[in-house]
Parts: C-alpha cells; sequence; structure tokens
C-alpha cells in the first residue's frame, strides 16, 4: 500500500537500523552498540514502507530531558515524509514525561537542520569540532514546548 508506519523498535530490527546507519553515516554505530543501547532509557523507533524498515530514530530520556541520539532515513527514502513522521511519533509518545529536548546535528546538515526547525527546534549554542570524519562544529538545538 506504500504507506509509511512507525512502530517501537525491537531487537530484531538491529540489522536493518545498522544498514540504516551505514548508509547515513561517515562513522557508524555498529550492530552490537545499537543492541547495546536499547536499554529502558533510550527509545527506538522504526519507519517501515510496507514490511521495509527505511528509517530509524533513537532517543534517551532521563529525569525529563530527551536527548536524540540519532534520525536516519536510507538514501533512497529520503524526502517521503519518514523522517518527520518519526519524529512525530517520539515526540507524541513521550512528551508528557520530558521538558526540553535537546541534540547536536553537523552545522553543514541542512536537511536535518530544517526537519528540526520544523519540530521547533532552536539553535541555542555551537560545539566546536564535536565531530570528525569530517572534523566538524556541532550546531546544539533544543525543544522547549510540546
Ligand atoms: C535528515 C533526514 C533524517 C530527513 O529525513 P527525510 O525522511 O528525508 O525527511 P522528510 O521527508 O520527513 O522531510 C521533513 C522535513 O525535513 C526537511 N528536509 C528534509 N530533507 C531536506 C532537504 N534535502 N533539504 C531541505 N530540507 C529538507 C524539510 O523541512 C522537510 O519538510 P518538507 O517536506 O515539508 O519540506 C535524512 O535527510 C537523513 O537520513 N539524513 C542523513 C542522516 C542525518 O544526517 N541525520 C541527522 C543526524 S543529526
Amino acid at each position: 500500500m506504500n504507506e509509511i508506519t512507525i512502530t517501537t523498535a525491537t531487537p530484531d530490527d538491529v540489522l536493518d537500523i545498522a544498514k540504516i546507519e551505514k548508509a547515513s553515516f561517515s562513522t557508524p554505530w555498529s550492530e552490537n552498540a545499537i543492541r547495546e543501547s536499547m536499554d529502558a532509557k533510550t527509545h527506538f523507533y522504526v519507519a517501515r514502507l510496507d514490511s521495509l524498515v527505511i528509517g530509524y530514530m533513537g532517543i534517551s530520556t532521563i529525569c525529563g530531558e530527551g536527548y536524540v541520539t540519532n534520525v536516519a532515513v536510507l538514501p533512497e527514502y529520503r524526502r517521503l515524509g519518514a523522517g518527520q513522521k518519526i519524529l512525530e511519533h517520539a515526540i507524541n509518545t513521550l512528551k508528557d514525561e520530558l521538558e526540553f529536548i535537546s541534540l547536536e546535528v553537523r552545522v553543514s546538515n541542512a536537511p536535518a537542520i530544517a526537519l528540526y526547525e520544523k519540530f521547533g527546534f532552536q539553535n541555542v549554542g555551537i560545539r566546536k569540532r564535536f565531530y570528525t570524519h569530517p572534523d566538524e562544529d556541532a550546531m546544539i538545538m533544543t525543544k522547549n514546548s510540546f
């Protein structure tokens, strides 16, 4: 039916999440790192197009703070609304337990910055040379109201 659906990820999704990481980042998380970070405080969501996992998001929550660890969509399925749907689902699911959400993003990553701004995230500062491969500053973004 070509419909994008969002669900909570399970350990069965780890391989697909690792594939999306590899296709999206210069220093991708390994399968093990993803599996180990799937704990009670870190929520993973996956986007499926029909049965195919095309995107995912990780967000950890502690004492009212949410921290987005990653959001990514397979390159060939970008601009179909999956990134937006995952973020929307995560925020709606967790908003009652959160006072704010923060994240870092490469300063050159215009698509991701546009996505976050669409959800009301604001630039609150820069972390110098936060990233490697290539070295780059991170923009710190936060969302304080839901
Ligand atoms: C950022 C990312 C997750 C967006 O996923 P996506 O499924 O393509 O995004 P969507 O189709 O849901 O787009 C939602 C909004 O994001 C913004 N956006 C997404 N891609 C964009 C692009 N290439 N250029 C400008 N804005 C873009 C737009 O505001 C868009 O809304 P619109 O369609 O009404 O214009 C995807 O580009 C990606 O996986 N990038 C590589 C991984 C990454 O950098 N993740 C962020 C790490 S901090």
